[in-house]
């Protein structure tokens, strides 16, 4: 497929399949579930490398490109900036068509889209207008734009801080980042604005949040946890070639929570990213006594990579402290159900940021696991799961937000009656199987209709 000018849908397995289903009706399942599973590329590491591809007119060309609709989303932004894109089964091919100097991107859900493009923008001349769908529109940008215009950026977003936002492309020049916040959005759009900033740019974050597009640059961190960059640090496009994007970690955390709900499952994962800054989760299922193997097979795209095998047993309840948060973020939503079958009280600590996701999740956690039948509580800006209690299956709308759909799904296996997955479709932002692969692993228990 080539995608110029206007993007057409997928083909094959991913997101268009994914979409036609709508609702998902599971109940508990009957028999372990058991699974060799190999997933597409991460959804982080896809969108990064594909931005990159900005910064030379050389031919990229992309192996096991994540599936999910977000990975689209930067693919279509790359079409309106000038490239021309080709999608077949295995490779994306990423070339130079003409130089644009105005455009309108349409971000839609992804916030890394949007929060990177910002960064990559701002010191490129032309007129950006950087817009996105109904969720997205909604999400602090301040963040991104405030260090940015310290830069020498002119950025105007609509008011409160959100999209659309409109860049003028300006002169940057390099500065000191001192971030308050953990967030590798953030991060990355302070290193990508670097690379064509006068000088050198510096961050440093309180905890370490993902470290692909340090690592895509080839930076190394300071003694003092400072990260630095400057126009020397544009990658060849050579590099940004090399390897397969590995699989998608936070998908995974999906099927280890899934294998740690259902008696006596075994699921088997081949070729995942495996980066330190991403796998906090597995550490902490680990300390509750969970049994995972985690290989570490391979470096691709300069991502550590290899298998992960999740086999079922009984944990004791999670501990996710303030530091582990910025590295499991996104695994929260599916931590928390599995938390709400675990006897005892799980704590997770200053996760107040997941109101601030694709919705906000914190609450969606919340208000379906007490429908459910869990203890869950919050007090300032943690969570608290108590489980232990039989929990019941209901119905959960959830706003169009992957994540909540998928982890909600898996609650589902272990609850008493049908657990209803409305808007299941919106899995395809990360995971477009997600919902043929919990049916082939577990057949009798999930329905699937459009
Ligand atoms: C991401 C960073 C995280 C994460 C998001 C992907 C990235 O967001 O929640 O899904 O690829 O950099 P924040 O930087 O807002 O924490």
């Amino acid at each position: 497929m080539i995608l110029q000018g206007l993007l057409r849908s997928w083909d094959g397995h991913c997101p268009a399949a994914e979409s036609r289903v709508s609702v998902a009706r599971i109940t508990a399942a009957a028999s372990p579930l058991f699974a060799q599973l190999t997933l597409s590329g991460d959804k982080s590491v896809s969108i990064r490398r594909a931005l990159l591809s900005l910064y030379t007119p050389d031919t990229i060309r992309l192996t096991n490109f994540g599936a999910g609709e977000d990975c689209e989303t930067a693919l279509r932004c790359l079409v309106s900036l000038g490239k021309r894109v080709e999608r077949g089964e295995v490779f994306v091919t990423i070339k130079h068509r003409e130089t644009v100097r105005k455009a309108t991107l349409d971000c839609r859900n992804s916030g890394t889209t949007a929060r990177l493009l910002m960064g990559v923008l701002a010191g490129r001349d032309g007129e950006w207008t950087l817009e996105g769908d109904e969720s997205l529109s909604n999400r602090p940008m301040e963040r991104v734009a405030q260090p940015l215009r310290t830069m020498g950026a002119q950025i105007e977003l609509s008011p409160g801080g959100v999209l659309p936002a409109r860049l003028i492309g300006r002169p940057l020049v390099g500065t000191d980042h001192n971030l308050t916040l953990s967030s590798a959005q953030v991060k990355s759009a302070l290193l990508l604005a670097g690379l064509s900033a006068n000088g050198a740019t510096r961050v440093r974050e309180p905890f370490p949040s993902r470290d692909h597009t340090e690592r895509l640059l080839g930076l190394a961190q300071d003694a003092d946890g400072w990260w630095s960059v400057d126009k020397s640090n544009v990658p060849d496009a050579t590099l940004v070639l090399r390897g397969t994007i590995p699989g998608d970690i936070s998908s995974a955390a999906f099927w280890a929570v899934a294998a740690s709900l259902v008696t006596g499952s075994d699921i088997e994962l081949k070729n995942v990213v495996l980066n330190p800054t991403r796998t906090s989760w597995i550490r902490s299922l680990k300390n509750s006594g969970a049994d995972i193997v985690e290989r570490v097979e391979r470096t691709t795209a300069g991502e550590p990579a290899g298998s992960l095998h999740f086999k079922y047993g009984v944990l004791r309840p999670l501990r996710i402290t303030t530091q582990d948060v910025p590295g499991l973020i996104d695994e929260i939503p599916a931590l928390a159900v599995l938390a709400a079958t675990i006897d005892g009280e799980s704590i997770f600590e200053n996760v107040g940021e997941l109101r601030l996701k694709e919705s906000d999740r914190l609450q969606a956690i919340v208000e379906g696991l007490a429908e459910m039948g869990a203890d869950v509580s919050v007090t300032g800006q943690n969570l608290h799961v108590t489980g232990g209690k039989k929990r019941k299956g209901v119905k959960i709308s959830p706003n169009h937000d992957h994540r909540i759909a998928m982890a909600f799904a898996l609650a589902g296996l272990v609850a008493e009656g049908v657990t209803t997955i409305e808007q299941a479709e919106c899995a395809a932002v990360s995971y477009p199987g997600f919902f043929a692969d919990l049916k082939k692993m577990a057949e009798n228990s999930v329905t699937l209709s459009e």
